[in-house]
C-alpha cells in the first residue's frame, strides 16, 4: 500500500515538473510597440516634472509602450499574467499613443486617471506586491489630480 502511494506521489510530481517545463516554451511576445515621439502624452499635454516622475514610477509599465520587464517575465505562468495586464492596461489608456484619442476622450481619460488613483484602484494591487516603490502617497494622488484638473481646464479654453 505504502509503495503504491509513493509511486502515485512520484508520478504526480513528475507530471507537474514536466508541465512546468513544457509551458516555458509558450512565451508571450514582449516586444514593445514602436513609439512616435509626437504622439505621446508629454508631447501633447503639459506634464510637469513631478507628475512625470509619478507616472513613470507607478503607471509606465502598463500604460505606455516603454514597459520595463521584470525577471519573472521570462517565467511561465507569471509572464502570461503580466502580458494580460499590459495588454489590457494599454487598451484602456496608453500614454505613448495619446494623440490617437479624440479631444473628448482625452479629457475623459484624464479624469479617469484621477478617479482611479483616488479610489486606489491603480496601480493594480498585484503590481504593488513587487513594485513597492510604485505605491502612491496621499501627496502623489493630490499631485496627479491637481494636474489632470488643470490639464482638462486648459483643453476647454
Ligand atoms: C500592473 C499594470 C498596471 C499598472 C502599474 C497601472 N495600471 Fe491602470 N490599468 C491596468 C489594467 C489591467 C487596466 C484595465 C482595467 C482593469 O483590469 O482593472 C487599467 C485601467 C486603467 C484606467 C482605466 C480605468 C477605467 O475603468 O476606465 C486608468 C485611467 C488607469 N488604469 C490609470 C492608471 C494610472 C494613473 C496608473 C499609475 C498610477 C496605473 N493605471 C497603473 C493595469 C495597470
Amino acid at each position: 500500500m505504502k509503495k503504491i502511494l509513493k509511486t502515485v506521489v512520484l508520478i504526480v510530481f513528475a507530471v507537474l515538473v514536466l508541465g512546468f517545463i513544457v509551458i516555458q516554451f509558450f512565451r508571450p511576445d514582449f516586444t514593445n510597440p514602436p513609439i512616435d515621439p509626437a504622439a505621446t502624452l508629454t508631447a501633447n499635454v503639459e506634464v510637469p516634472e513631478n507628475v512625470k516622475t509619478i507616472l513613470d514610477r507607478s503607471c509606465r509599465d502598463c500604460h505606455t509602450n516603454e514597459t520595463q520587464y521584470p525577471w519573472y517575465a521570462k517565467i511561465q505562468p507569471s509572464a502570461w499574467f503580466l502580458k494580460d495586464h499590459i495588454d489590457k492596461g494599454r487598451r484602456e489608456v496608453n500614454f505613448s499613443t495619446w494623440s490617437a484619442l479624440t479631444p473628448a476622450r482625452r479629457k475623459r481619460k484624464l479624469s479617469e486617471v484621477c478617479e482611479q488613483v483616488q479610489n486606489r484602484e491603480m496601480p493594480l494591487p498585484s503590481y504593488l506586491w513587487i513594485h513597492r516603490d510604485a505605491a502612491l502617497s496621499d501627496a502623489d494622488i493630490k499631485t496627479l489630480c491637481d494636474w489632470t484638473e488643470a490639464a482638462r481646464a486648459k483643453m476647454s479654453e
